[in-house]
């Protein structure tokens, strides 16, 4: 196995840049426990680590937009996305905007309206046609910019549609652990970056998806890529065991 001290900022760029298609790729970006835990006192960032916000951080840098369940971004605290300047002038070689859009998925709006980072433009909330119209109007009140994909809920592949529709493609989806399971059920996990902290946490925590059950076929994948560190946390790439056209690296 790779150790991370071995392993070139380059080559750790070309790992992890995401396959170049013509349809929206989503990777899921995770943490966990050695016992498949997706938090530790009810935050991921007790299982992180320094190379886990290095490979978090590069991934944002090389994707077209980031996803995130409306929950894990308020529980986060999540800040509009920023990119590091060394990566601003192959972002825009590759005709990506300087800095990611951040994408909340919700199908409640149960989101504060003084959680300032809605109100950035950078920032929309992906929703659903009969979300609490209450909730809308005081989220557009404060700022916030709404599209609806879905009826009842935020449809996996409507979103998708819309990603496409908007030039997104490479899709960063940091979950949460339900906003994952959701994604994966739809058949469109196409790949996962997962951090193994070498750590238990017991307890009741959430796995790192949770809620929807997904089809065997849909499922299955296999290992593209494993690093350790001198910590002793695996860095793995998981991607489908039946990739769909994806043709080169970009
Ligand atoms: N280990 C990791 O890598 C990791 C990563 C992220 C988060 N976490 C942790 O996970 C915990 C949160 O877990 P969680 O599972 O509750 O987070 P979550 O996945 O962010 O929660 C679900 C969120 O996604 C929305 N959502 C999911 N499917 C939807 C659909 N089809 N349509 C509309 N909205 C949909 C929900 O909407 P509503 O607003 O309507 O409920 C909710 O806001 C936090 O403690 C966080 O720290 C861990």
């Amino acid at each position: 196995m790779q150790k991370a001290t071995d392993v070139t900022t380059d080559r750790l760029t070309a790992t992890y840049l995401f396959p170049a298609s013509d349809r929206p790729v989503i990777r899921g970006n995770m943490v966990a426990s050695i016992d498949g835990a997706a938090t530790a006192n009810g935050k991921s960032g007790g299982l992180a680590s320094d190379g886990d916000h290095q490979i978090f951080h590069l991934q944002r840098a090389l994707a077209d937009v980031i996803v995130v369940g409306a929950h894990t971004a308020v529980v986060e605290g999540y800040r509009p996305p920023t990119v590091d300047q060394q990566y601003i002038a192959d972002r825009v070689e590759r005709g990506q905007n300087a800095v990611p859009p951040l994408i909340l998925v919700s199908q409640s709006l149960n989101i504060p309206d003084d959680y300032a980072t809605i109100a950035d433009p950078g920032v929309i909330i992906a929703t659903c046609a009969e979300a609490p119209d209450g909730a809308r109007k005081r989220l557009q009140a404060a700022g916030a910019t709404l599209v609806d994909c879905g009826e009842t809920s935020v449809d996996p592949l409507l979103l998708a549609d819309e990603l496409h529709r908007r030039g997104l493609r490479r899709v960063l989806c940091e979950g949460g652990p339900r906003f994952l399971a959701t994604i994966a059920a739809a058949g469109l996990l196409d790949e996962l970056a997962l951090t193994v902290s070498p750590t238990l946490v017991g307890g009741d925590a959430q796995r790192i998806a949770h809620g929807a059950a997904v089809h065997v076929d849909r499922g299955r994948m296999r290992l593209r890529h494993l690093i350790s560190d001198d910590e002793g946390y695996l860095y793995q790439l998981w991607e489908r065991a039946d990739p769909r056209s994806t043709t080169q690296n970009g």
